[in-house]
């Protein structure tokens, strides 16, 4: 089909992916989903519940149909939109698997080993699994397999896009011009420090809150939140600068509000309950729509399903298209010999 010249200019494809560990958290929402919501508008999006990267982390069979489904309800709530973007999981698309593994012929050993996450969870094994060196071409291969133009990840991501970036070159090298090399997105969030005020918030940690928690459990959470150490009693002024609920103030409240709690916490007015008080209030007033949407959709899970399996159908007819071409490249197409 020829490009007329009125055809609108195909929109950049993003390609992200979030592991099903349950619903989804403040720190997902801070670090990632608030800004997929946005991506929407102008990118053609698809967004990903990498179930298949999970088993490489000691998933619980029993739990993952529920994480799975808890996420995918998170990704409907917070307004990951089923008329705009793809949602899926990943294991319903096994078109990933099949190029991670294609991707196996050319990526080196040496590069998987170098990766920081992969140093740091292998510490964690006597006989690591072969799963965690190659879980970033199963990335790799989720996002190439779409050909996507960019990647909205976390810093923590980078080393991963950067493999992503050298397996498309190395395979276009090796096999001729197949790949885009995908940009990634990196978000100005930067690392959100979980509620300990000591680690990046992970539902593991238990240094969060859920997106979806009533009102009183998000108070309970945030009431735990570590503050300026040296602000003992409340009488003691605070030192916002290097408070951590000063720090989740910037993402709920306007200016003006950060200019009064700067004021009252250095000045002693307020305590440091007074302060968690008022960003409990405000995170819950800020993910009110999604627990009333959240709401819907557990009553409803057939819609979830509904809304994942199109999506995967979809998705699937995007990956053969790269696969056929992926295995004709690479010569597994022994069928040419028989006319
Ligand atoms: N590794 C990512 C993470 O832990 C999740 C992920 C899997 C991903 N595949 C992806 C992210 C592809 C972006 C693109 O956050």
């Amino acid at each position: 089909m020829r490009m007329s010249d009125n055809e609108a200019p195909r929109k950049k494809r993003v390609f992200s992916g979030m592991q099903p560990s349950g619903e989804a958290h403040l720190g997902n929402y801070l670090g990632a989903l608030r800004r997929w919501v946005d991506l929407q508008d102008e990118y053609d999006c698809i967004w990903c519940i990498v179930d298949d990267h999970a088993i490489t982390s000691g998933s619980d069979p029993q739990e993952m149909a529920q994480h799975v489904f808890d996420l995918a309800v998170s990704f409907l709530a917070v307004g990951l939109d089923p008329e705009r973007a793809l949602i899926f999981v990943q294991s319903d698309v096994p078109e990933h698997t099949e190029l991670a593994w294609l991707f196996n012929a050319v990526t080196p050993v040496g590069e998987l080993e170098r990766m920081t996450q992969y140093k740091d969870k292998a510490q964690r094994f006597e006989s690591v699994p072969a799963g965690i060196l190659n879980y970033p071409i199963l990335q790799a291969a989720d996002i190439l397999v779409y050909k996507a133009d960019a990647v909205p990840v976390g810093e923590d991501q980078r080393q991963h896009l950067e493999l992503t970036r050298e397996i498309a070159r190395r395979f276009n090298a090796a096999y001729g011009e197949t790949f885009p090399e995908p940009e990634a997105l990196i978000g100005e969030a930067g690392r959100i420090l979980g509620l300990d005020g000591e680690a990046k918030m992970s539902k593991s940690l238990g240094n969060t809150v859920g997106i979806l928690a009533e009102p009183d459990e998000i108070w309970a959470r945030v009431r735990t939140a570590v503050t300026d150490p040296q602000r003992v009693r409340r009488s003691d002024p605070g030192r916002p600068e290097v408070c951590n609920v000063y720090s989740l103030h910037r993402h709920f409240g306007d200016d003006a509000l950060l200019d009064r709690i700067h004021r009252q916490c250095t000045t002693a007015e307020i305590g440091c309950v007074d302060c968690k008080r008022i960003l409990a209030d405000n995170i819950t007033r800020a993910f009110a729509p999604f627990r009333e949407r959240a709401l819907h959709y557990r009553a409803h899970p057939r819609e979830v399903r509904q809304v994942l399996e199109e999506g995967a159908a979809r998705a699937r007819a995007l990956a053969g298209e790269t696969i056929a071409e992926v295995r004709e490249r690479m010569g597994l197409h022994w069928r040419r010999l028989f006319g």
